[in-house]
């Protein structure tokens, strides 16, 4: 399967390789982690400088870890919310979006919660972990999920849920917790069905959205990636180009659209 998986430092090269794929493609997905926000100033995180080399999920991004500290996790996402607020797409989110034009089908799959994707004009994005825009009741009293409306995000004190008095928290999905049904069924058919699939910025270490790679190479699609580093995914894939995202594919989409 990985016939071009050599010299990793040679993306350049590879590009044509890569654009004929996308040009000869019907279905396209682009399946990305937080290294495509990374060029708009948001950090991932496992990176030496990402958010879990200095906060610990357990403590900041899962049920349990709400329950014993909700003013410290909803501080955090406070920040977080503020951080991405101000974050604008950078050439990496804009390219993808430029590629609609080769397929009418292109479907984004992200794990980013930052809204990135729409913001550079992305049509149809599935957000596997949710959004960090929208809020539920962390008792989800009114059936699952009970959608409440967005508080400010200069509210440093967890706010209360309208209907029942609990705390309501970010609508994203935290460690230990299900993928929105709904979104992974979604996002599983498209991968399954591509022809080509651009899996960008992300470590390929969280479940189940690692598997979608996988998936696609089962049902025969040409699966590239495209990372500052090898991942566990890249011995697998088809192609890799080794660069950062925001300038392989603004390369890769001009290539692809000439
Ligand atoms: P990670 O932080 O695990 O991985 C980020 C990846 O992006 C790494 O493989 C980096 O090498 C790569 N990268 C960094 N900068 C890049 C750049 N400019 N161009 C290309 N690649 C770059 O982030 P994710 O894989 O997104 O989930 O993490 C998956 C999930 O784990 C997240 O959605 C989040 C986290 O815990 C939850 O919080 C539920």
């Amino acid at each position: 399967m990985a016939e071009d998986v050599g010299d990793l430092n040679a993306w350049q090269v590879r590009i044509p390789a890569a654009a004929a794929r996308l040009r000869d493609a019907r279905r396209v997905v682009v399946f990305t982690g937080a290294g495509v926000s990374k060029e708009s100033g948001l950090a991932t995180f496992r990176d030496t400088d990402g958010a879990w080399a200095q906060f610990n999920p357990e403590d900041y991004a899962s049920p349990s870890g709400f329950r014993k500290q909700p003013r410290v996790v909803w501080q955090w996402y406070a920040h977080r919310r503020r951080e991405m607020a101000v974050a604008r797409p950078n050439p990496a989110h804009q390219a993808i979006a430029t590629l609609e034009a080769l397929s009418a089908q292109l479907v984004v799959i992200t794990q980013n919660i930052d809204g990135l994707h729409q913001a550079a004009g992305s049509r149809e994005v599935l957000e596997l972990h949710g959004n960090i825009e929208r809020f539920k009741c962390f008792a989800n009293c009114r059936g699952a999920p009970t959608l409440v409306p967005t508080p400010d995000p200069t509210i440093e004190e967890p706010v209360r849920c309208p209907y029942c008095g609990a705390f309501i928290r970010p609508a994203v999905v935290w460690f230990h917790e299900m993928l929105p049904a709904d979104v992974w069924e979604r996002a599983a058919e498209a991968a399954c069905t591509c022809d080509v699939m651009l899996v960008v910025g992300t470590s390929g270490l969280v479940e189940p959205a690692a598997s979608l790679p996988r998936y696609a190479q089962q049902g025969g699609c040409y699966v590239i990636e495209i990372n500052l580093e090898p991942t566990p995914l890249t011995a697998r894939i088809s192609l890799y180009l080794a660069g950062a995202a925001g300038e392989v594919l603004p390369a890769l989409a001009a290539a692809a659209l000439s």
